[in-house]
C-alpha cells in the first residue's frame, strides 16, 4: 500500500463568480464542483480526503461524503495557509500527500493517477502538474534552469514580462512528500502583493533546496488545466464535460442526433440503441433502457426510470417516475411522482397534478391502459389494467378507475352503453339489466355486419367520385 494522504483545498471566496453561492457547490452537468475533486482523491486510492473549507463552510459541509475530514482555514490566507491548516489533520507526516484544488474539475483520473504513480516511481520530493497554454494568462508560470530542470513556480502576480510570457502553467495538483512540504511551508513568506502564503512558493523553496528532485507531468488534453474563478469559465467546464458525456454514451451504443443540444447530467444510464433527439435535457440519476426514443424537447429530470422500447415524445416532462416497456408517451404531458405500466398509451396532453399545494402525491397507470388526449390525473389515484380515460376527462382523487372501464367527462364516471331504449327511456327496472348496460359499455365497440359493408361500399365509391369532380374541373 502507498503512504499516500489527500487535501482538497476549497477555502477561497470565489469572489470572481459574484455568487452567493460558494464556488465549489456551484453545478456542472448535475454534480456539484468539489464532487469532482472528491473523485480524483478516491480514484487515486485516497480513503479519508482531507477537505479545507472557509468561506460557505456550513453550506459545503453537509454536501461531503462520509469519509471526508473537513477542517477549517479560519483566515484565507493563501493555498499554502490553507496545507497548513490540514496539519493536524494529517496526523503522521509520514509518506506523500496529494494536493488537489476543488475548482480544476477537468482533470481526469487518469491523469492525476499518472501524477501519483511518477511521484512514487522516481522517488521525487515533490511532482508537478503542468500543461502548455496558448494563454496561459491567470496561472502560475513553470520556471526551469538552463539544464531544464524545475526551479521554481512565479504567480502571475509577481511575475515580470519574461516570466509572463512562458506558456507551460503550473495546473495545480501536486504530490510532496508530506514533511518536506510542511518545513517548507514554516519558511514561506507572504506575497509581495497578495501577501498570501502561497503553495507554490513552498514548491520554489523545495526547489532551491540541495538533494531535492522536482518531477513534472503534463496533462492529457490542455482543456484539463481549466481552473474555475469565473462564470465564462464555469460555462466552458460545463461544455467540455457535457461533451465528455456525451461521447461516453455514443461510445455505448446510444444514438445522440446533436451533441450540441443534447444536455445529459453525469450519472446517467441509457442502454444501446435508444435514440436521444435534439433538445433534450436528462438530468443526473435517469435511467433508460435499450430502443427507447427519447425527445425532441423532452426533460426527464430526477428519479426517472424509463424500461425498453418506451417513446417519450415533445414536450415532455418525467420527474420520479418510472415509465414501463413499451409505453407511448409522445407529446405534451407532465407526469410526476407516478409509474406507468407497460405498454400504457398516453394521449397529448395528459397530466397528473401531483402536487395539491401542500404534499406530492403518487399516480398508478395499469398495464395497457389507455388514456385519452388531454387526460388530467389528481393524485392520489390508479387507473386499472386497461382502463380507457375519454378525451378531456378529470379524474378526481381517490377516484380509482377500475381495470378494463371507460370513464369519461368532468369529473370523469364511467362510461354506460345507451341503446336507444336506455337512452330515452325510464332507468333500467332490474339490477340484471343494469348490468347489462354496464357490460356493453365494457365491451370494445366494433361496427356491425352492415355497418361494415356500408363503410367498405363507401370507401370505394370516394375515388370514384374524386375523379368525377376532377373532370367536371377540366
Ligand atoms: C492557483 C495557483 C496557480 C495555478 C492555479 C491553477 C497558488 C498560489 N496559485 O492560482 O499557480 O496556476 O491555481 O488553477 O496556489 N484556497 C483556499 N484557501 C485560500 C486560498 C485558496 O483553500 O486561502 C483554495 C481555493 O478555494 C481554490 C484553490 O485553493 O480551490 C486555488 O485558489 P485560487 O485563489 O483560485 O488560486 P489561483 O489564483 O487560481
Ligand atoms: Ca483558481
Amino acid at each position: 500500500m502507498r503512504n499516500l494522504q489527500a487535501i482538497i483545498l476549497a477555502a477561497g471566496e470565489g469572489t470572481r463568480m459574484k455568487s452567493e453561492l460558494p464556488k465549489v457547490l456551484h453545478p456542472i452537468c448535475g454534480r456539484p464542483m468539489i464532487a469532482y475533486a472528491l473523485d480524483l482523491a478516491a480514484s487515486s486510492g485516497v480513503n479519508h480526503p482531507i477537505v479545507v473549507l472557509g468561506h460557505g463552510a456550513d453550506a459545503i459541509k453537509p454536501r461531503l461524503p462520509k469519509d471526508a475530514k473537513p477542517v477549517i482555514q479560519s483566515q484565507r490566507l493563501g493555498t499554502g495557509d490553507a496545507v497548513l491548516a490540514a496539519k493536524k489533520a494529517l496526523g503522521s507526516a509520514s509518506g506523500a500527500v496529494l494536493i488537489l484544488y476543488a475548482d480544476t474539475p477537468l482533470l481526469r483520473r487518469t491523469t492525476v493517477q499518472k501524477l501519483v504513480e511518477t511521484h512514487f516511481k522516481t522517488g521525487a520530493t515533490c511532482t508537478l502538474l503542468t500543461a502548455h497554454l496558448a494563454d496561459p494568462s491567470g496561472y502560475g508560470r513553470i520556471i526551469r534552469n538552463e539544464t531544464g530542470q524545475v526551479a521554481g513556480i512565479v504567480e502571475e502576480a509577481e511575475a515580470n514580462a519574461a516570466e509572463r510570457a512562458i506558456r507551460e502553467i503550473n495546473v495545480g495538483p501536486l504530490v510532496c512528500n508530506t514533511q518536506a512540504l510542511l518545513d517548507a511551508l514554516t519558511v514561506v513568506k507572504p506575497s509581495a502583493s497578495k501577501k498570501e502564503i502561497y503553495l507554490t512558493n513552498a514548491v520554489s523553496h523545495l526547489a532551491r533546496q540541495e538533494g531535492t528532485k522536482i518531477q513534472v507531468t503534463r496533462v492529457e488534453e490542455v482543456s484539463e488545466a481549466l481552473g474555475i474563478n469565473s462564470r465564462a469559465e464555469l460555462a466552458r467546464a460545463t461544455g467540455v464535460i457535457r461533451q465528455r458525456i456525451v461521447d461516453a454514451h455514443l461510445h455505448n451504443g446510444v444514438t445522440i442526433e446533436d451533441p450540441h443540444t443534447t444536455f445529459i447530467d453525469q450519472g446517467v444510464s441509457i442502454g444501446a440503441d435508444t435514440v436521444v433527439h435534439p433538445y433534450t435535457v436528462i438530468e443526473t440519476g435517469v435511467s433508460i433502457g435499450k430502443r427507447c426514443s427519447i425527445g425532441p424537447f423532452a426533460r426527464l429530470r430526477s428519479g426517472v426510470t424509463v424500461a425498453e422500447e418506451t417513446r417519450i415524445g415533445n414536450f415532455v416532462e418525467l420527474v420520479r417516475t418510472k415509465v414501463g416497456p413499451r409505453v407511448r408517451l409522445n407529446h405534451v404531458s407532465y407526469f410526476g411522482d407516478a409509474v406507468i405500466e407497460e405498454g400504457v398509451n398516453v394521449g397529448a396532453g395528459t397530466i397528473t397534478a401531483n402536487y395539491d399545494g401542500k404534499d406530492k402525491h403518487p399516480t398508478h397507470v395499469g398495464k395497457g391502459a389507455f388514456l385519452g388526449v388531454d387526460t388530467v390525473l389528481i393524485a392520489p389515484v390508479k387507473i386499472g389494467q386497461g382502463a380507457t380515460t375519454g378525451a378531456g376527462s378529470v379524474v378526481p382523487k381517490g377516484h380509482d378507475v377500475p381495470p378494463r372501464s371507460v370513464v369519461v367527462g368532468v369529473p370523469a364516471r364511467p362510461l354506460v352503453a345507451r341503446t336507444s331504449a336506455s337512452a330515452d327511456g325510464p332507468p333500467a327496472a332490474s339490477k340484471k339489466a343494469r348490468m347489462a348496460r354496464v357490460k356493453a359499455a365494457r365491451r370494445p365497440v366494433r361496427p356491425s355486419h352492415a355497418k361494415k359493408k356500408a363503410m367498405k361500399k363507401q370507401a370505394v365509391k370516394r375515388p370514384a367520385a374524386r375523379r368525377t369532380m376532377a373532370r367536371a374541373r377540366r
